[in-house]
This record gives C-alpha cells, sequence and structure tokens, in this order.
C-alpha cells in the first residue's frame, strides 16, 4: 500500500532536494467540503492527474477530507502516493464512552496517516485552547498518526506588531507540553495567518519567508534535530502565486484551503513545489 510512507522514503526521495533534507510537502485540507460525491470525484480526479504526471517528481502530497468521507477516499487513494489525513483528533483514545468523538485509534483504522492540530478554524470557532492542542497532539502522536500543528497570527496581532509573539507562544506551548517525546519526521508546522486564510490576500513571499526563518529558529533552538521539521505557509495559496513562494528558501510547502478543491489547481500548486 503505497500510502504507507515512512520517514526515510521521504529523506531518500527527491522531494527534499535544495531544503537542506527537509521535505517538501504539498498538502490539501477540504475543510468542511464538498459533499461526498464531489469529494469522489475530486479524489478521483487528483489519482488520475497523478498517473498522468510523468514530466517530473513531484514532492509528497497528502489530502485532508471530511473524516466522514475517509474511507471511501482511501479506497480511491491507496494505489496513489497521496497520504491522506483528518482535520481534527479526540483526546480520548482508543474506543470507549466518548459520544461522538473520532480517536486517533479510528483515524488509522479508517486510513489516515495525518492529523491537523491547531488551525485557526478550530481556534476560533471551537475556542481550542492549547492544553486542549496538547492533548490532541499527543493523542495523535501516541497512536502512530504524524501531527500538521497550525500557528498563525490574526490581522490585528500582526497590526499590533505581535506576528512573531503570538507565532512564538503557540509554537512553544506545544513544544513544551510534548516535552521532546516526537520524532522530527511525524510533525510539520503550518504558518497560516489568519488574515490571509480564504481572504485571496496572501502573505508576501517577503513577510512569509521571515517568519517562516523566525520559526525554523524557534525549532532548532528548541532541539538541534528539530531543523529538519518541514515549515509549510498557508493563506490563499493558488497556483499564481506558488511558485514566488516556494521560491523562499525557508519555505517547506503549503497546506491549500480553497484551492486543493481543484484538482487541477492543486496539482499545479505541487508542481510549483516540487524539483
Ligand atoms: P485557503 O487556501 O482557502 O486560504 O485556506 C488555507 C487554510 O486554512 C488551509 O488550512
Amino acid at each position: 500500500m503505497s500510502n504507507n510512507h515512512t520517514g526515510s522514503d521521504r529523506a531518500n526521495s527527491n522531494s527534499t532536494d535544495g531544503h537542506h533534507g527537509r521535505t517538501r510537502w504539498v498538502m490539501g485540507n477540504w475543510k468542511m467540503n464538498p459533499l461526498r460525491k464531489e469529494a469522489i470525484q475530486l479524489a478521483d480526479a487528483l489519482a488520475t492527474g497523478l498517473s498522468k504526471q510523468t514530466a517530473q517528481p513531484l514532492c509528497q502530497l497528502a489530502v485532508f477530507p471530511v473524516a466522514l468521507h475517509t474511507l471511501e477516499i482511501e479506497t480511491i487513494l491507496h494505489e496513489s502516493p497521496i497520504e491522506l489525513g483528518c482535520q481534527d483528533v479526540s483526546v480520548h483514545r482508543g474506543l470507549g464512552a466518548s459520544t461522538g468523538e473520532l480517536s486517533a485509534e479510528l483515524l488509522k483504522d479508517a486510513g489516515a496517516q495525518w492529523v491537523l492540530v491547531g488551525h485557526s478554524e478550530r481556534r476560533s470557532q471551537q475556542g481550542e485552547s492549547e492544553a486542549l492542542l496538547s492533548a490532541k497532539l499527543k493523542a495523535a502522536l501516541e497512536s502512530g498518526l504524524n501531527a500538521v500543528l497550525c500557528v498563525g497570527e490574526t490581522l490585528s496581532e500582526r497590526e499590533a506588531g505581535r506576528a512573531e509573539a503570538v507565532v512564538a507562544e503557540q509554537l512553544t506551548a506545544q513544544l513544551v507540553a510534548l516535552a521532546d517525546r516526537f520524532d522530527a519526521q511525524r510533525v510539520v508546522v503550518a504558518y497560516e495567518p489568519v488574515w490571509a486564510i480564504g481572504t485571496g490576500k496572501s502573505a508576501s513571499p517577503e513577510d512569509a519567508q521571515a517568519m517562516h526563518a523566525f520559526i525554523r529558529q524557534l525549532l532548532e533552538k528548541h532541539r538541534a534535530d528539530l531543523k529538519t521539521v518541514s515549515v509549510l505557509y498557508g493563506g490563499s495559496v493558488k497556483p499564481d502565486n506558488a511558485g514566488l513562494l516556494a521560491s523562499c528558501p525557508d519555505i517547506d510547502g503549503a497546506l491549500v484551503g480553497g484551492a486543493s478543491l481543484k484538482a487541477a489547481d492543486f496539482l499545479a500548486i505541487a508542481r510549483a513545489f516540487s524539483g
């Protein structure tokens, strides 16, 4: 099954070339989209598009569909190199009396390898605290799921000159809570400035690069081997701005929302971050 890549597979793939051993990723967060029939069509189009992609080996890819669709999407992407994730995970482990919850074990059992933790929509709409996010990260990592930790400042925080401080607080809270009990290959950080999400207004490559360099310093200062953690940019990434973002030395890939719902756009973004 191709959805079983290991850290060493990745390290051997050419998706790390030129990025100091960091894996290049393009990930699609489908959020609360689309309906089941269209989700199946989208997964089919991705698998077909990839099977025709011969000119250039692509970076690593992952998609995060609606949890309810995981099993069907997994069946479609089973033979493709696209990895599969879920957009949330319960703090409750295993099986048991937690009505409505989806544990890491259930997600893994449905074929997921990744989970998003700390997305700004969950921080703001569900009021997820750093303590809750730590519990989710631990549940995911200790159960064998890999995690994408999302961080990012709001517009008012940026305008108040607090962007770096906010990102540092979010990242450090989780690094400290994890207490070093994780493998650098199993965590990806996504910098998603809240004001750039779904607005059509991406961060400029200069601003994004500056924040990514800052995040990389924080990671490395915390633990030397964390310099190999991939740091992705998210927020209005489209085929037409992906090339410039991909040319920034500290941007290792993208976490794509809206544009990941069109197979052609998602694959175009993947090409921009490949090779
Ligand atoms: P958009 O690409 O739609 O701005 O969403 C970004 C995002 O939130 C990915 O997690």
